[in-house]
């Protein structure tokens, strides 16, 4: 018997209108800073209801410009989630702020407003919050927080293209800075690549004089005002970027569909222990949206029980073909991040309890039901193999 195709954690959709678009870049002979990158920015843009963006090379280079541009450096705190991918955290580092974590809330994982409250001192100069798993954080509310404390916001919706918040507004559209990441696993990908949403038309110059090493619009090549980066996005990618936009709405559907199954197969799972529906120690699949609020599906993670073994079932799952990865590591405990501040596990007890359970299952546009049904299966197997 030939074994069954494995079944991969992503897959990108590209498709004709990606080849026909790179094609125009690579005839015309302009492969960076050209009109591909412009058009990729006015529709993005447009896409998510923002006044402006500037396409840069990576998520972690549009978070990296994000933190300069709100001025947050030495000496400065800013509060953000333990929760993450570890660039969120990271680009507070380079430029020497104080990453401040606070807990996170249990269903949708993103900082908890109240632990964020508690989390504020003198020192405090801003909050970054993370619309994680392709979920909205709570941003009305940590705005009225951060006008209450004159804090400064920046939302990193890497994993959130297409999500909605409580007041029905789409990621990236209520006027604080937003990042957006484009690497292969994301609901739109470039390959690399990445975007900063911006209301302010100064600062969309100083972001566009930042990625392309502090030049200024009207400078020639060599001339250079201020510290910049080379954090140029090349007009292939943008090519990319524009042709993955024009058919975001139906990828996201695939993907909202893909969730769907999911969980209906997953909440019908016989695993062999007794799991109740909402018990928090059972097998705990992403939770529904609170209306108005809508996920857009980046990932989808289950909670595995918490008498399982979360690393003994990937190895089991990926035995049988299914493709599966922890998802996520907390940041406070990262050794670059314990060591020179002092964090501790049992900090943050509900961001660790995600983060030792979580187990990321494939999960792209054109995964299929018998796709779904087989990975359920192998869950279930996995789990009757694996306790702790
Ligand atoms: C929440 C979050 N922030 C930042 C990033 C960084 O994006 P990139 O990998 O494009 O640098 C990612 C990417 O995975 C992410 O998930």
């Amino acid at each position: 018997m030939t074994a069954p195709e494995p079944i991969p954690l992503a897959r990108p959709e590209l498709g004709g209108r990606e080849e026909a678009l790179v094609l125009e870049v690579l005839r015309s002979g302009r492969l960076s800073m050209g009109p591909m990158q412009e058009r990729f920015e006015r529709s993005f843009a447009d896409y998510i209801g923002a006044p402006d963006a500037v396409a840069v090379s990576s998520g972690t280079a549009a978070l990296h410009l994000g933190v300069r541009a709100l001025g947050w450096g030495p000496g400065d705190e800013v509060v953000t989630s333990p929760f993450s991918f570890v660039a969120s955290a990271n680009c507070l580092l380079y430029e020497g702020a104080k990453p401040v974590f606070c807990d996170v809330d249990p269903v949708t994982l993103n900082i908890d407003p109240a632990a964020a409250w508690e989390a504020i001192t003198e020192d405090t100069k801003g909050m970054l919050a993370v619309d994680i798993l392709g979920y909205p954080a709570a941003l009305p509310e940590l705005e009225r927080i951060g006008a209450e404390g004159g804090l400064s916001l920046l939302e990193d919706a890497c994993e959130a293209l297409g999500a909605v918040d409580s007041e029905g507004r789409a990621a990236g559209s209520r006027g604080n800075l937003a990042t957006f990441a484009f690497y292969a696993n994301k609901q739109l990908t470039t390959g690399e690549g990445g975007m900063i949403a911006v209301a302010d038309p100064e600062l969309a110059a100083a972001l566009r004089s930042e990625r392309n090493q502090g030049r200024a619009p009207d400078m020639s090549w060599v001339d250079h005002d201020r510290l910049g980066f080379n954090y140029r996005l090349s007009e292939v990618q943008a090519a990319l970027g524009i042709a993955q936009l024009e058919r975001l709405d139906g990828m996201l559907a695939a993907r909202a569909r893909a969730a769907a199954l999911y969980g209906e197969r997953l909440a019908a799972l016989d695993y062999g222990a007794p799991a109740g529906e909402g018990d928090p120690d059972g097998l705990v699949l992403p939770g529904a949206d609170r209306e108005p609020e809508r996920r857009s599906w980046f990932v989808y993670a289950v909670r595995v029980p918490a008498g399982a073994d979360r690393d003994a079932v990937i190895d089991d799952l990926g035995q049988r073909g299914v493709q599966a990865k922890a998802y996520m590591p907390c940041i406070h405990l990262m050794d670059h991040v314990r060591e020179p501040f002092g964090y501790q596990r049992g900090q943050f007890p509900v961001a660790e309890d995600a983060s030792d359970r979580l187990l990321a299952l494939p999960f792209f546009p054109a995964i299929t039901e018998s796709q779904i049904d087989r990975v359920s299966e192998a869950i279930a197997e996995a789990l009757r193999g694996n306790w702790l």
